[in-house]
C-alpha cells in the first residue's frame, strides 16, 4: 500500500470527500501527454487528479475519463497520439478550436467506446487516418470544416452504428469508397442518416453500389465537389431521403426517371452541372419546398405542367435551364410559394400572376426572356419582378417601370430586436443583449445548408429559430440570458448564413463550462431547429472573455494531507488503525450511496446541484412542482380534464401561453422512480407527428407529473361515444387510422431501440384539432434492448378486450402484440362499441357476422351509424379484411404494423382519399407554426445521437 493510498485514506476519514474520485492513474498520464501538446490549456488543470478536481471539460465515471468536451476554448497546438489510452472515453469535442492543428493520431482508433468524435471547426490537416474505421462504438462523427485532405477512409464503412457522417468543408479528394468483397465502403452505413461530404474535391462518379432500399439516409450532401458521370439510379431507392444536394458538381447524363420516388424529399439541389436529356418529371414528390435544377443542359421543352402540382413549393429555381412557352399562371396560386427564378430562358408571351397568389411571393426573376407584356393586378403586392432583358422593357416608357430596373440584391438587415427595453451603451468589449443588459457574448456562425425557404424578409422564422434555441439552452439550464440573430444572407454556394451571439445570464461573461457546454449543444446537433432550417452547421468565432473560476489551491490540501502522513509515520500502530478506519468508512459511506441512488434515481439529479445524472433528455424540461401548481391554479378542480386509475390529468397553460396537459400520478398508484424515469427518457427521445410529445416533467416532494402537449379534441373513445362532440365519418375514421398506425409503425421501426406500446386502445388515441391522431401513454412501454430482439418476455400487462392471447398465454411480448390491439381499435371505428360490451367479444362478434359474399361483408347491423351508413364506404371491406388479419390468434400471421400502414394508405386511395393530405395542407402547418410548434427538421429521426446522458459531464456509470 503506498503512502498515497494512505493519505487518500487519511483525507476520507477526515471528511473530505473530494479525493474519492481520484484519477485511474493511466488516464492522468495520459491526458497529461494531451495536455503537454497545447500552449494553453485551460486554466485549471493542475495537479495530478482531473476527475477529482473537476478539470474544466473533463468528466469522469469510477475515476476514469469518459469525456473531453473542449469545445471553444481557443486551444492551441496538436492533438497527441497519448488520446488513444483513455481506453473508456466515450466522447470527445474539440469542436471550434481553430488553433488545433497537424493531423489527427492514428492511435484515435484504439478508443473502442468512443461514440461521439466531433473536430469541427478546427485546423486539422493530413489524411483522416485509417484507424477511424476501428471505433465500431461511434454513432456521431463530425470532421468538418478542417483542413483533411487525401481519400475518405474506406474504413469508415466498418461503423455500422454510424448515424452521422459528416466530412464536408475540407480538402478530401478521390471517388467515394464502396466495398468489394474485400475492402468496407461507405456503401454498408445502412444506420447512417447523413452524408455530408459537400465543400471537398471529390471526384469520379458516384458508384451507383453507394445507395440501396436498405439504407436510411435522410439528407445526401454532395454539393460543391468534382463528381462526374451521371446520377445513380439507386438513389430513388432511398425512400427516407428528406434533403439532396448535387449541386455544383461536374454531373452528365440524365437524372434517372425515379427521382421521383423519393416522396419526402423537400430540398433538392442539382443546380450547376452538366445534366442533359428532358427535365425530369418530378409528379408526386409532394413534399419537395426547395426545387433547384438551374444551368444545366437540359433539352428545351414547355414550362413543365407537373410543377405546378407541387403544393408546398417555396422556391423554384431553374435558371437557364432552356425553359420556353408560357408560364401559367396556376403556378403563382401555390399557396407557399416565394421565390420564382427563371432567368435566361426562352419564356415567352404575357406574364400574369393573376390574383390568388400567396402573400409570401416576394420574387419573380424573369431576366433575359422573350415576355413581351405584364399583366399586373390591381390590388398592391409587394412582389418583386425583375423583367429586364425582356422585350416588355424594350417598349417605349417601359423603362420607368420598377420591373425593368436593375434589382436591388437580395439581402435583409434582420437583427433580433431589444426586448421591450433601450438598448445600453455598453464598452468595447461588450454588446448590449436583447434584454439591453451588456455583456460579452459567444458569437459565430450558424450555416444551414437546405433551408425550405428563400425569402429572407420574412422575420418569423428567425424568431422562431431564437426562440427554440433559447428553449434548448435553458432546457439544459445553461445560464444564457438571451440569443440575439443578425444578418441573414446567402452565400455563393447556396448556404444560408446568420450570425448568432448567445449572451450569459450570470455576470458579463461565460466561464468555460458554460462555453464547452453550449459549444457542445451546437456541435453535437443536441440543438436542432425546425425543419424549415434543414440540416445546419455552427462555427464559433474565438471567446476570449472567460470569467475564470478560481483555481483550486491543491498546494494547501497537500501540505495537510503531508502533515498527517509525517505525524502518522511517527507510529505505524497508529497508522494502520488509521488506515483501517479509513477502508471501513469508506465502504460505509460508498455502501450508503448506492442504496439511496437504487432507491430514488434522481438523488444525483437535482438541477440546483451541478452534479449529478440527468436523464437522456432530448427537449423535454424539468418543471419544479412550484410552477405547475402555478399553471393550473394550484391544480383546481377547474382545470382538471381527466381521471385514471393512475391519478389525474390537469389543463394548464405556461407563461407562453402554451396549453398542456399535465399527468399527475396519485399516490399508491407512482412508479417506481426508475419506471418514471424510464418513462421520461423514453417519452422524450421519440418524436412523430403521430405521438403524444411530451414537453416536460417534474419528480419533487414525492410526487410524479409529465407535462405533455395539449390536444383539443381529447380521446378517439370520447369521440366514438359521442360525449366530444365530434362526428367521424368513414373518411375522418381512416385519417384517424392511418395517423394512429404511422404513430405506432414508428415506435416499432423507426424508435432505436425500438418501442413496444403495450396498451393500445381507443383512450389511448388523442385527437388534435385537425383530427390527427396522436398515440399517447408509454407507461407502460417496453424497450427492446438489445439481444432481445423479436421478443421480450415480461409479465403480463395491458387492457383487457385489446390484449393479444398470445401474448397473454406465452408472456413473450413481440410488435405483434401491439398490432393485435390496433385490430381491435379498428373494430372500434367501424362499430363504435367498446371491445368488450355486454359480455360479448367485439373480435368474435364481427367474425360471426361477417360474411363476404354479401355487401358490406354482412356488417351493416354491428356499424356505427355515425360512420355514415348509407354513404358511399369505399374500402371498408378492405379495412375489415385487414382488422381480421391484425387480430390474428397467430402473431407470425398478422401484418406489421408498417404494412398495416401501407394497406390503410391504399384503402384511402381507394376511397378517394389523400392518404399524404394531414400533415401537407398549407393551413395545417401554418397552424403548427402559429402555435411555434413547427415539426422536427428531419422528421423521423431519432435525434439523440449518442447514447449517454446531457450535458455529457453527468455521465452516470451504466
Ligand atoms: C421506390 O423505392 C422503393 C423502396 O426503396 C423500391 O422498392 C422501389 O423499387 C423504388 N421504385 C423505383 C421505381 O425505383
Ligand atoms: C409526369 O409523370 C406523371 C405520372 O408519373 C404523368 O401522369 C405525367 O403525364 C408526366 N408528365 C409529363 C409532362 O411527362
Ligand atoms: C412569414 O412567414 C410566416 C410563416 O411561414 C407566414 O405565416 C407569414 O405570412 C409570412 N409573412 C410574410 C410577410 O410573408
Ligand atoms: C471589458 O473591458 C472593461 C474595461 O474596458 C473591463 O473592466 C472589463 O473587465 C472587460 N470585460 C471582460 C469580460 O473582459
Amino acid at each position: 500500500m503506498g503512502v498515497r493510498v494512505l493519505a487518500i485514506l487519511l483525507v476520507i476519514l477526515l471528511g473530505d470527500s473530494t479525493a474519492d474520485a481520484a484519477t485511474n492513474p493511466d488516464d492522468f498520464s495520459s491526458i497529461t501527454g494531451v495536455k503537454s501538446a497545447w500552449q494553453n490549456p485551460p486554466p485549471n488543470w493542475v495537479g495530478a487528479d482531473p476527475c477529482g478536481n473537476a478539470w474544466d471539460g473533463i468528466s469522469c465515471t469510477n475515476s476514469r475519463i469518459t469525456s473531453i468536451t473542449l469545445s471553444s476554448m481557443g486551444l492551441t497546438g496538436s492533438l497527441s497520439g497519448d488520446i488513444g489510452q483513455l481506453s473508456e472515453l466515450r466522447i470527445l469535442d474539440l469542436s471550434y478550436n481553430k488553433g488545433l492543428t497537424g493531423s489527427l493520431p492514428v492511435q484515435i482508433g484504439n478508443l473502442m467506446k468512443l461514440t461521439n468524435l466531433i473536430l469541427v471547426g478546427c485546423g486539422f490537416s493530413g489524411r483522416i487516418p485509417d484507424s477511424i474505421g476501428s471505433l465500431r462504438n461511434l454513432v456521431f462523427l463530425s470532421l468538418n470544416s478542417n483542413r483533411f485532405s487525401g481519400l475518405i477512409p474506406a474504413a469508415i464503412g466498418n461503423l455500422d452504428r454510424l448515424y452521422w457522417l459528416d466530412l464536408a468543408d475540407n480538402q478530401l479528394t478521390g471517388s467515394i469508397p464502396v466495398s468489394n468483397g474485400s475492402n468496407p465502403g461507405l456503401d454498408m452505413l445502412l444506420h447512417t442518416k447523413h452524408f455530408h461530404f459537400g465543400q471537398n474535391q471529390l471526384d469520379g462518379t458516384i458508384p451507383s453500389q453507394l445507395f440501396s432500399s436498405e439504407m436510411h439516409l435522410i439528407h445526401v450532401l454532395f454539393d460543391n465537389n468534382q463528381l462526374t458521370g451521371s446520377m445513380p439510379s439507386t438513389l430513388g431507392l432511398v425512400q427516407s431521403l428528406e434533403v439532396v444536394r448535387f449541386d455544383r458538381n461536374s454531373l452528365s447524363g440524365a437524372v434517372p426517371g425515379n427521382l421521383n420516388n423519393l416522396t419526402s424529399v423537400q430540398e433538392l439541389h442539382l443546380s450547376n452541372n452538366r445534366l442533359t436529356g428532358p427535365l425530369p418529371n418530378l409528379t408526386g414528390m409532394d413534399a419537395l419546398n426547395y426545387l433547384d435544377l438551374s444551368n444545366n443542359s437540359f433539352d428545351a421543352a414547355d414550362f413543365p405542367p407537373w410543377i405546378p402540382t407541387l403544393q408546398s413549393l417555396t422556391t423554384l429555381m431553374l435558371e437557364h435551364t432552356q425553359v420556353r412557352g408560357l408560364l401559367p399562371v396556376i403556378l403563382f396560386s401555390i399557396f407557399s410559394l416565394q421565390s420564382v427564378v427563371l432567368r435566361n430562358n426562352q419564356l415567352s408571351g404575357t406574364l400574369d400572376i393573376g390574383t390568388s397568389h400567396s402573400n409570401q411571393l416576394q420574387l419573380i426573376d424573369l431576366q433575359i426572356n422573350f415576355i413581351d407584356d405584364f399583366k399586373q393586378s390591381s390590388g398592391g403586392y409587394s412582389v418583386e419582378v425583375i423583367l429586364i432583358g425582356n422585350p416588355v422593357c424594350q417598349e417605349t416608357g417601359a423603362a420607368g417601370q420598377s420591373y425593368c430596373a436593375i434589382p436591388q440584391s437580395n439581402t435583409s438587415s434582420y437583427s433580433t430586436p431589444p426586448n421591450n427595453c433601450i438598448p445600453a451603451t455598453c464598452n468595447s468589449n461588450e454588446t448590449s443583449s436583447p434584454n439591453c443588459k451588456c455583456s460579452s457574448p459567444y458569437m459565430g456562425t450558424l450555416v444551414f445548408r437546405a433551408p425550405s425557404f428563400s425569402g429572407l424578409g420574412n422575420s418569423t422564422y428567425f424568431e422562431h429559430l431564437a426562440r427554440s434555441m433559447m428553449t434548448s439552452f435553458q432546457s439544459y439550464q445553461l445560464p444564457v440570458d438571451s440569443i440575439s440573430l443578425s444578418d441573414p444572407r446567402k452565400d455563393s454556394s447556396d448556404n444560408f448564413k446568420l450570425n448568432l451571439s448567445v449572451f450569459p445570464s450570470e455576470g458579463v461573461s461565460f466561464n468555460r463550462t458554460s462555453i464547452s457546454s453550449i459549444g457542445f449543444v451546437l456541435s453535437n446537433q443536441t440543438y436542432k431547429p425546425s425543419k424549415l432550417f434543414g440540416p445546419f452547421y455552427f462555427i464559433a468565432d474565438q471567446y476570449t472573455y472567460f470569467a475564470e473560476a478560481q483555481v483550486p489551491t491543491t498546494s494547501k490540501k497537500s501540505s495537510n494531507v503531508g502533515v498527517i502522513v509525517g505525524a502518522a509515520a511517527g507510529g505505524f500502530v497508529l497508522l494502520l488503525l488509521l488506515a483501517l478506519v479509513g477502508v471501513y468508512a469508506f465502504r460505509q459511506k460508498t455502501r450508503a450511496e448506492k442504496a439511496t441512488e437504487q432507491s430514488n434515481p434522481f438523488v444525483n439529479w437535482d438541477p440546483n446541484k451541478s452534479s449529478g445524472s440527468i436523464p437522456q433528455l432530448k427537449g423535454a424540461r424539468w418543471f419544479s412542482l412550484e410552477d405547475l401548481k402555478k399553471y393550473t391554479n394550484s391544480f383546481s378542480g377547474a382545470s382538471e380534464i381527466g381521471s385514471g386509475g393512475y391519478g389525474k390529468v390537469y389543463r394548464g397553460t405556461l407563461p407562453t401561453g402554451t396549453l398542456v396537459a399535465i399527468k399527475r400520478a396519485q399516490q399508491g398508484s407512482m412508479q417506481g422512480g426508475v419506471e418514471f424515469k424510464n418513462e421520461i427518457e423514453l417519452l422524450s427521445r421519440v418524436h412523430h407527428k403521430n405521438l403524444v410529445s411530451l414537453v416536460g416533467f417534474c419528480f419533487e416532494q414525492g410526487e410524479q407529473l409529465l407535462v405533455y402537449e395539449f390536444l383539443p379534441n381529447g380521446s378517439l373513445k370520447e369521440s366514438l361515444s359521442g360525449t366530444s362532440g365530434i362526428r367521424l365519418d368513414w373518411a375522418k375514421r381512416l385519417k384517424v387510422a392511418i395517423g394512429a398506425a404511422r404513430g405506432l409503425a414508428y415506435l416499432h421501426e423507426l424508435a432505436d431501440p425500438p418501442i413496444i406500446h403495450r396498451d393500445i386502445k381507443s383512450t389511448n388515441i388523442l385527437l388534435d384539432d385537425h383530427l390527427n391522431a396522436k398515440v399517447a401513454d408509454f407507461g407502460l412501454s417496453k424497450l427492446m434492448g438489445e439481444g432481445e430482439r423479436g421478443h421480450v418476455t415480461t409479465q403480463v400487462k395491458g387492457t383487457m378486450g385489446y390484449l393479444d392471447p398470445e401474448y397473454y398465454m406465452t408472456q413473450q411480448l413481440t410488435e405483434k402484440s401491439d398490432v393485435y390491439s390496433f385490430g381491435v381499435v379498428m373494430l372500434e371505428l367501424l362499430t363504435a362499441r367498446r371491445p368488450i360490451e355486454r359480455g360479448k367479444y367485439i373480435v368474435r362478434e364481427v367474425r360471426v357476422v361477417m360474411d363476404k359474399d354479401k355487401e358490406l361483408y354482412n356488417l351493416q347491423g354491428i356499424l356505427d351509424p355515425a360512420i355514415g351508413l348509407g354513404t358511399s364506404l369505399k374500402g371498408l371491406e378492405r379495412f375489415v379484411e385487414l382488422a381480421m388479419r391484425c387480430v390474428d390468434d397467430s402473431g407470425a400471421d398478422r401484418p406489421s404494423m408498417g404494412e398495416v400502414v401501407k394497406e390503410i394508405e391504399n384503402i384511402m386511395v381507394f376511397a378517394g382519399l389523400n392518404p399524404k393530405a394531414e400533415s401537407e395542407t398549407s393551413s395545417a402547418s401554418h397552424e403548427e407554426a402559429r402555435k411555434g410548434n413547427f415539426r422536427h427538421p428531419y422528421s423521423n429521426e431519432d435525434f439523440l445521437e449518442y447514447s449517454g446522458g446531457f450535458p455529457p459531464s453527468r455521465i452516470e456509470p451504466q
